[in-house]
This record gives structure tokens, sequence and C-alpha cells, in this order.
């Protein structure tokens, strides 16, 4: 008889029953990432799964800025739709951010590997899908050369609860080249709050019809007080303490490690005069990497290995390093992650590495063109263009080997205007909500 039955529904069918999510999934999720793109937060994240009535499901997740107190009324907030049923059955639309507003930006996922416990979605073509705007450049990294895994080799996303249903492990994942070593670019041990989120929307159109709209539905950046979490939010206690700096720009880049940049542009000379410090319980080193093309699309910076398709990697970086028992030493990455080469390419001046209060300090002058992209290929691309990227990292210092242990989740990654660092007013992405002066966490 069961035989029979199953003979009798077709495969096909089968696979269009509505795809259904682990029921534990459903809830409101909260936790400090200690692993992301812009390095470890020191403030919560949210996150909540919705079914909603047609029994599609929303994903909805605040992004505070983890800054200045000033900020806090400030968020940003994403909201994703996955489709169960139709031709986007088991897809994520999900709305990039924090981005730009005025790029509508959009980006597919499909899901994989569903377990009861487990799912993780990966990124997937979509029709209209344009490379040039997409955030992510899966065409020319090669992200869709395995087959059943397509997209899966370049980015993925796993949500994975544990059997209790309290825990979700929340893991997004990104690749500079097809299932090889991947950056944790939000890493977060997430525990449910008995907290229902507000779901006020209606859902919008799927496959080519699909449209982010950062001025409404999906807005990037909202008050505090629009963001479906508001009334769950409780500010971290304040244990900061007022700072100086004696340059001219100084931002505090995380307050987990305590990190700070400071830097004065001086344009007679067409050179950087930079100091990166960190807390020394933390930090025996504090590094500092420089990516002219960083955000480059092209075929130049891919030839030289940097560029977009390394972004969240460390290829491509003049690496500068201070270490208060190994002095000052200076890299270059070739590779997406591993440790990089001692490599002199980059002409520093009057460098100094001091510890001094609870802190390390690494400080040195460069010039705004130079490195290993001027002297191996003899291109003239200046940090303070509008591809040009930052990288630091902190971590501790093996006299064994005279070289930097592996910084583990201690780093971080920027887009930093060098000449005015403010002109951008996007948070998240500008460096105003980070400036010092207001606050330096200890
Ligand atoms: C983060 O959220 C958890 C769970 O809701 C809470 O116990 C903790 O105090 C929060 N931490 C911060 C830094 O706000
Ligand atoms: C997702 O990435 C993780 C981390 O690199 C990897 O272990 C896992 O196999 C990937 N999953 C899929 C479905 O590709
Ligand atoms: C950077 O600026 C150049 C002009 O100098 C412009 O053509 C290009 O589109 C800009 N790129 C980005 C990523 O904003
Ligand atoms: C930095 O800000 C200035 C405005 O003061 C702007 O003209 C320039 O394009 C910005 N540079 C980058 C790299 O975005």
């Amino acid at each position: 008889m069961r035989a029979c039955a199953w003979l009798l529904v077709p495969l096909a069918t089968a696979q269009r029953e509505p795809f259904a999510l682990p029921a534990s999934f459903e809830g409101t999720w909260q936790g400090v990432p200690y692993a992301s793109v812009v390095g470890p937060w020191s403030e919560n994240f949210t996150f909540a799964i919705t079914k909603l009535p047609e029994q599609d499901y929303l994903f909805q997740a605040n992004l505070p800025f983890d800054a200045s107190p000033e900020f806090r009324q400030y968020w940003s907030w994403q909201r994703s739709y996955l489709r169960v049923s139709g031709e986007d059955r088991g897809r994520l639309l999900h709305c990039p951010g924090p981005r730009d507003p005025k790029r509508k930006r959009v980006a597919m996922m499909q899901a994989h590997t569903v377990s009861d416990r487990e799912v993780t979605f990966c990124l997937r073509k979509w029709p209209g899908y344009d490379e040039s705007k997409h955030p992510f450049p899966f065409h020319s990294l090669g992200c869709y050369k395995a087959d059943a895994e397509e997209g899966c080799g370049c980015f993925n996303w796993t949500l994975r609860v544990d059997e209790s249903g309290t825990r979700m492990d929340y893991q997004v994942s990104m690749a500079g080249s097809p299932f090889e070593l991947r950056s944790r670019h939000v890493w977060a041990t997430l525990q449910r709050i008995p907290y229902v989120a507000a779901v006020n929307l209606e859902f919008p159109g799927s496959g080519a019809h699909f449209d982010c709209d950062y001025h409404n539905r999906d807005e990037h950046q909202t008050e505090l007080a629009r963001c479906p979490f508001a009334f769950y939010y409780r500010p971290p206690p304040e244990t900061s303490i007022v700072a100086a700096s004696a340059f001219k720009h100084c931002y505090n880049l995380d307050a987990q490690v305590g990190l700070v940049l400071e830097w004065d542009i001086d344009e007679q000379t067409s050179s950087l005069h930079v100091q990166i410090s960190a807390l020394s319980d933390v930090a025996e080193y504090v590094s500092l990497g420089f990516r002219p093309l960083g955000g480059s699309s092209s075929l130049a910076a891919r030839k030289a290995n940097t560029g977009r398709e390394q972004r969240f990697g460390m290829a491509g970086a003049d690496i500068v390093l201070g270490s208060v028992t190994g002095g000052v030493q200076q890299y270059y990455s070739s590779a997406y992650s591993g440790a990089p080469e001692p490599d002199q390419s980059l002409t520093i001046r009057d460098a100094s590495v001091e510890r001094r209060g609870g802190r390390v300090f690494l400080r040195f002058r460069r010039p705004l063109i130079g490195g290993w992209l001027y002297s191996h290929h003899g291109i003239t691309a200046s940090i303070a263009s509008n591809v040009s990227d930052m990288i630091w990292a902190v971590g501790t210092w093996s006299g064994v080997d005279e070289a930097p242990s592996y910084h583990g989740a201690l780093r971080g990654w920027r887009e930093v205007n060098w000449t005015d660092p403010e002109f951008d007013s996007r948070p998240l992405l500008s460096l105003r909500p980070y400036r010092c002066g207001l606050t330096i966490y200890p």
C-alpha cells in the first residue's frame, strides 16, 4: 500500500510541496557577534524569523552601530523574504545593507542542506542580475562552477538551532575563490528571547519583479523608534572615557579591542601620518593594512590579485605591524587568508611602537601612493581614491617564531576616506559615529 501510494506521487509534485524551515527557527534571537567584517561587536544583534499567514517567511535584523552613544538612536535594519512556493520556492530575496539608498541592489539566495535543525542559504543568480551592481562579484569569482551547490562556494549563510531550541548559530561566510578558506562576515551565537517583532509589510514581488526599496520597506537606516526591535532595546552600560588626540582625525573603530585610528594628511608631501592603537591586554601587536585597489573592479586590479573579488580577505594589502617585543614589521599579503609574507615595498618613515597606559601604539608615515602595486606593477593608485580600503588586526606576538600569531576574529575591514572621513553620511560606512573626543571605550 505504502509503496503504491509513493509511486503515485511523481517526484516533481513532491518537490513542489511548500518549502518549510524547522519550526524551532521561528521567533526572535539575540547575541553579540564575535566575528564580523568590521571586527567583533560589543552590542547585541537581534534577528527574527516570522512565518506569515501566506506561509512565506520574513527575516528581520537590526544592525546597531556599536559606536558612540549619540548614534544609538539610529539603527540599520534589514529584511529578507523567504518564498515557500512558486518559481522562488526556497529562495531568499535579500536587500544587502547597509547600503547607499540610491542603489537598489538585490541579492538572491537559495536554501540548501535543509535538515530538522539547520539550513544553509547560498548566493544565486536571479533574472535581471547585474554583476556591476551586485555587492559581491560572483561571476569573476567563479562561484557558479560547482553545479549542485552553485553559489555556495563563494558565500554561504548557515542557521543552526540546538536541540533545546533556545540557541542559534548564525554564520555568514565569504570566500575569495570557490570552496577556499572563508572569512567570517557575521558569526554569532544567538539566544532565543521572548519578544515578538512587529510585522508590518506588503510582501514584495517575486523573481524579476522583486525590488529593494531602501526608502521604506527595506530601510537601510532607520530611527530606533521605527525598528521592529525598538521596544526590546536595552542600551549597554556606559563604560567609556573621553579621549583627546594630537591628530586631526581620530576614530574608535572597534570597542571590543579598543581599536583607535588617528591620522593627519600632509598635502605638501602627499603623505599620511598615522597612529593605530589597541588595548594591550588583547594586543601584543597592532597592524594596519592598505589596499589602494581594494574595491576596484578593473582588469588591472584583478591581474594584480587585488580588487573587489578579494574584498573581505587580505589579498593586495601592504601591512605595517607594531609589536612591543618584535618591533615594526612590514608584510604584503598575496593571499585571501593565511600569514602574509615579509615585504618592504612600502616606504615608511618615523616608525615607532610603544606600550603606554594599557595600550599598544604603532605610528609611521607613508606616501599616499606606494607599496607592492607601485613597485611591482607600476600602478599609481592612491590610498585616497574611492576604491581604496584598509584592514586591521591585533593579536599576540610569537617570540619563538619571531612572527605575529594568527589574529582570529580580532580583525576588521573598512573603507576610509583619508582626506575627509565624514564626507559620506552613511552610518556604518562613514566614520562619523566612531569619532573620538566623544568616547573611547576602555
Ligand atoms: C545581549 O542580549 C542578551 C540576551 O538578550 C543580554 O543578556 C545581554 O545583556 C545583552 N548584551 C548587551 C551587551 O547588550
Ligand atoms: C558553508 O561554509 C562553511 C564554512 O566554510 C563550510 O564548512 C560548509 O561546507 C559550507 N556549506 C555549503 C553548503 O557549502
Ligand atoms: C570612483 O571615482 C571615479 C572617478 O574618479 C568614478 O568613475 C568611479 O565610478 C568611482 N567608483 C566608485 C566605486 O565609486
Ligand atoms: C572624500 O571626501 C571628499 C569631500 O571632501 C570627496 O570629494 C572625495 O571624493 C571623497 N573621497 C573618497 C575616496 O570617497
